[in-house]
């Protein structure tokens, strides 16, 4: 695949290892800030040059992004989070271009895998009023957004699987929590990659289930590989990374 980066920071550059090692080519790094990249604005040349799109860059340029993509007709697969206020007018911007375009809050492999297994514990303990549920995510202390889209992704599969919890509060608590809320609590600082732990608790035991992103590699390796799906199969439309992950994890896809 002929590849175009937009977003040439940390994760623009783990997507950059991920093509080569999987022997794409890049056809160019787009991004705004001086000094990253070797473009500094989305060109359509640039775009139609290319074969896929894959963005990890910032929320505010997330919806303009999209525009450029259709017009220039090139599938794109999104990474960047924090853009949730303008999901609905992205998803108008791809239908109008019939263009491709796959979204994620997370590209990990392995935080699918950790969804399931937090939704099926959300099922199993419905029953069980002995058991509460909640939510701790902590990343680095360069992270813009908070709650990460991932425990955002985490929680709503545990309101879909629970009969009891029915909202999601991520504010300081000063009062008592309620039965039907889900506590989701997020720490910034340091380095980390990205920490998400459901609890089960009860009176007699805590049961956690977490997931610890080591680096950013299985993120872009994710990405690449949701781009590779998107293109050798020339999907249309507004996807989300879990229709990817679906034929990913049903073995139709060879990583
Ligand atoms: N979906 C996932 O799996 C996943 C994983 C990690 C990070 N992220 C998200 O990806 C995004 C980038 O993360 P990062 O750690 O690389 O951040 P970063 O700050 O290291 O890099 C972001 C880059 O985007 C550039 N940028 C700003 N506006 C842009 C625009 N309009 N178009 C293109 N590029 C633009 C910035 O100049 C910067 O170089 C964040 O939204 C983050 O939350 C998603």
């Amino acid at each position: 695949m002929k590849a175009v980066i937009v977003g040439y920071g940390s994760m623009g550059r783990e997507v950059e290892r991920a093509l080569l090692d999987r022997r794409h080519t890049i056809v160019s790094r787009v991004d705004p800030s001086p000094g990253c990249g070797d473009v500094r604005s989305l060109d359509e040349g640039i775009l139609r040059s290319g074969e896929v799109v894959i963005e990890f860059g910032a929320s505010a340029g997330v919806l303009e992004n999209a525009r450029r993509y259709g017009a220039a007709e090139i599938p794109a697969v999104v990474g960047t989070t924090g853009w949730d206020g303008s999901r609905e007018a992205v998803r108008t911007v791809v239908e109008q271009a019939g263009s491709a375009y796959l979204w994620g809050a997370n590209f990990s492999i392995g935080a699918h895998l950790f969804f399931d297994l937090v939704e099926r514990a959300a099922r199993l303990i419905d029953t069980l009023p002995q058991y509460d549920i909640m939510m701790l995510e902590l990343h680095h202390n360069r992270k813009k957004d908070s709650p990460s889209g991932t425990a955002l992704t985490a929680a709503s599969r545990i309101l879909a699987a629970s009969t009891r919890k029915r909202r999601i509060v991520d504010t300081k608590l000063d009062r008592q929590i309620e039965p039907d809320e889900l506590h989701v609590a997020s720490l910034r600082g340091g380095a980390h990659p990205g920490l998400h732990s459901v609890i089960l608790d009860s009176a007699f035991d805590t049961i956690e289930i977490t997931h610890t992103a080591r680096n950013r590699s299985g993120f872009a390796l994710g990405a690449v590989l949701a781009a590779e799906w998107l293109v050798a199969g020339e999907r249309r439309g507004f996807l989300k990374v879990e229709d990817f992950i679906q034929e990913l994890l049903k073995g139709r896809i060879t990583t």
